[in-house]
């Protein structure tokens, strides 16, 4: 007899509902929910052939790219990394990986488990690195990608793209980027602005679950994938062969996550519905309203230049003698809104509140600071009354002013 437990003391499934105002995942629409129920089919059924040309299409669309080689890997967003190292990388070449935060590091720890020489060129967490220093580390030297993340999730800090492929091109290079924390809220145009590798996640602007990791590869790398003197060391996440079933072919490699891809499907058309150039600015302008009702708190904030601010991620400085966890355990008991604290030297150091998405909206910025303000106000903190609220109302005023078509 096998041993049979008590599914009433396990309980039917009903997680809180909570406002992640994270790093991510983000909270998402109820219609990507209701994608997510649609009734399974088969990952070879010719009709979910079809949802996978949908899913192509909105994906070039949102990395402003026509890339044949674009589709979302069964992974989350450090899947993407691996993929964009692994697939370039081979013994005898040379990387420069760009990092600031935890999540650049990792693209430098994963490109150390290729054969290749890896260079880390390193900003202190909260700046944006140099391709000055990039240039330097790279000359006379045959490098074969620079790497890095647009949007460093760990600190909040946004890097410009262009002046890394000006370098990336004098060094020869191909140029990866990370935008797991900024596709779909920052501008980003792959062609134009000739990214050559590009991955992203999918449960942090595009608000859809987490699972899935878009990629989208140049002509010019896929040149590089053909050419490699050897086989890429990881089966999985070979993309000449993923791409089978990705292309026209459509040949069976692994069974992909067919209800993942129900739900980007629709998040990514909420996505296009709303418009790339108005989501950007949803973005913007809502961080802009969140900074300015922060500081007249009497916050701070980690990153220091506005233009190297993450819209998606702002870092707050913890102030003396304030606990971490009691703030955040509090607004999530009192107020069922949850950020983030935190990671590897700013533990303890910075909160991160997240604004991606489908989060990103003037109500719950409102929200937020107000919770803010009572539980600074119960842990001890002298805040001036209403003020945070008071900052980003005004805010939003300047933005409406100043505004073209903003719709949330
Ligand atoms: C910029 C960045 N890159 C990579 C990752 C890793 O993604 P995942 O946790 O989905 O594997 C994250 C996760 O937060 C991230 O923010």
């Amino acid at each position: 007899m096998t041993q049979r437990i008590d599914t009433q003391s396990i309980g039917e499934l009903n997680p809180p509902n909570r406002l992640m105002l994270t790093p991510g995942p983000s909270s998402m629409d109820p219609r990507v929910y209701r994608a997510l129920a649609a009734p399974l089919v088969g990952h070879m059924d010719p009709w979910f052939k079809g949802c996978m040309d949908d899913t192509q299409v909105l994906l070039r669309q949102i990395f402003q790219t026509e890339n044949r080689l674009t589709m979302p890997l069964s992974a989350s967003g450090s899947g993407g990394i691996e993929a964009s190292v692994v697939n370039t990388l081979e013994e005898g070449d040379e990387a420069i990986i760009c990092v600031n935060g935890i999540f650049s590091e990792r693209m430098a720890v994963i490109a150390g488990h290729t054969a290749a020489k890896v260079t880390k060129v390193e900003a202190p967490y909260g700046k944006a690195v140099d391709a000055e220093d990039v240039r330097r580390a790279g000359k006379g030297k045959k490098i074969k990608i620079v790497g890095l993340a647009q949007g460093e999730t760990s600190s909040g800090v946004l890097t410009q793209i262009a002046d890394f492929r000006k370098v990336a091109d004098e060094l020869g290079a191909l140029l990866v980027v990370d935008t797991v924390a900024s596709l779909a809220a920052v501008p980003l145009h792959v062609d134009r602005e000739r990214v050559d590798i590009c991955f992203s996640g999918t449960q942090k602007a595009i608000s859809a679950p987490p699972g899935m990791s878009p990629i989208t590869v140049s002509p010019r790398a896929e040149e590089v994938f053909r050419t490699r003197k050897t086989k890429v060391q990881s089966w999985y996440f070979d993309l000449s062969t993923a791409m089978n079933y990705w292309g026209k072919e459509r040949l069976y490699h692994h069974t992909p996550p067919v209800s993942l891809i129900y739900a980007l499907r629709e998040a990514m058309r909420i996505v296009m519905e709303e418009g790339l150039e108005v989501r950007w600015e949803r973005h913007r302008v809502n961080q802009l309203a969140l900074i300015a009702g922060i500081e007249a708190m009497g916050l701070e904030l980690l990153v220091k230049k506005p233009a190297e601010r993450l819209p998606t991620v702002t870092a707050v400085m913890i102030p003396d003698g304030i606990d971490d966890a009691k703030v955040r355990n509090q607004l999530l008991d009192e107020f069922n809104i949850e950020i983030a604290g935190g990671l590897g030297p700013l533990k303890n150091k910075i909160w991160r509140v997240g604004l991606m998405g489908h989060c990103s909206q003037k109500p719950y910025v409102l929200l937020f600071l107000a919770a803010m303000e009572k539980v600074l106000i119960d842990q001890g903190l002298r805040v001036p009354s209403g003020a945070g609220v008071g900052a980003a109302v005004q805010s939003y005023t300047q933005a409406r002013s100043e505004a073209v078509g903003v719709s949330r």
